[in-house]
Order: C-alpha cells, then structure tokens, then sequence
C-alpha cells in the first residue's frame, strides 16, 4: 500500500468550518484508537519508528507539519496544513513527523491499540524487515 492524501467532508459556514471522519466511507481501516501531539517545541520532531501492523491517518487539526515516510526504498515528504486532510501511512512505515508550527496540533488515528512490540524502532532493522515482505 502507498501513503496518500484522504480529503475529509467538509461543511463550510460562516459559523464555522465542520470536518469529520467516518472509518466506514473515508478510512481503510477500523479505529481503534485516537491520540494527539501538541506542544511541540520549535525544532523538535516526533517518530522515528515504524510499525508492523498499525495503519494510522494523520491531520494536522491546527497549525502545520511535514510527515516523512520511508517504505525502505522510497521516502515521501507531505505537508499537511489544513484541518480537512489528513495522510493515510500504511503498516511498515518508516514515520517521522517534523517542521511543526507554533501551537500546531496533529491528530492521529489508528487502526490498533497502543502495543510496543507493534514498533520497530531501528532504521536498519525496519530496512531489512522492508525487504521481506
Ligand atoms: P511514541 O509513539 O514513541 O511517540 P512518537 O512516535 O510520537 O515520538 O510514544 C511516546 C510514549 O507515549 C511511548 O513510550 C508510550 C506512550 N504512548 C502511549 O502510552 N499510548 C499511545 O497511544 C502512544 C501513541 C504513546
């Protein structure tokens, strides 16, 4: 599987702007779990890891930041900045979220729930268990 762009609905209103996600008409996967990363200092980035079986989508509800992912052979670079899209990352993912803004807010969905040993922490590892599948 490619990581892609999924666009989510969106109801646009002088009110206010509506988004929403439903697994069954925008998602690949079932969810099973929601967390968040916020207050990111300037600088810092997150991941560095991948998992062997989670798939995950990610939006950048507030503010921005660029998610790099790596397949072992391929690297891809998105930058995500609007609160109606969010990247689809495949299970084994080399993932690295980077280049957030000031008070930036990235949701992220995921198809399991928290397990370390679904990670792969180890670039050289992750390579090598890229090759097999
Ligand atoms: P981690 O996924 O390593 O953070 P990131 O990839 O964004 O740098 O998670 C950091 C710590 O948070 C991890 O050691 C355990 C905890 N954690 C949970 O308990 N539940 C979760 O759903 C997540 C994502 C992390």
């Amino acid at each position: 599987m490619e990581p892609s762009l999924i666009e989510l609905p969106k109801f646009l209103d002088e009110r206010g702007n509506l988004s929403f996600i439903e697994e069954d008409s925008q998602l690949p996967f079932k969810i099973k779990r929601v967390y968040w990363i916020y207050d990111v200092p300037g600088g810092q980035i997150r991941g560095g890891h991948a998992f062997k079986d989670t798939e995950e989508l990610i939006v950048a509800i507030s503010g921005s930041l660029d998610v790099v992912l790596n397949d072992g052979q391929k690297e891809y670079r998105f930058h995500l900045n609007r609160s109606y899209s969010g990247i689809y990352v495949p299970k084994m993912m080399w993932r690295m979220l980077d280049n957030f803004s000031t008070n930036s807010l990235a949701m992220i969905i995921s198809s399991t729930e928290y397990d370390e040993n679904d990670y792969i922490r180890n670039f050289n590892t992750f390579k090598k268990e890229a090759q097999s599948c």
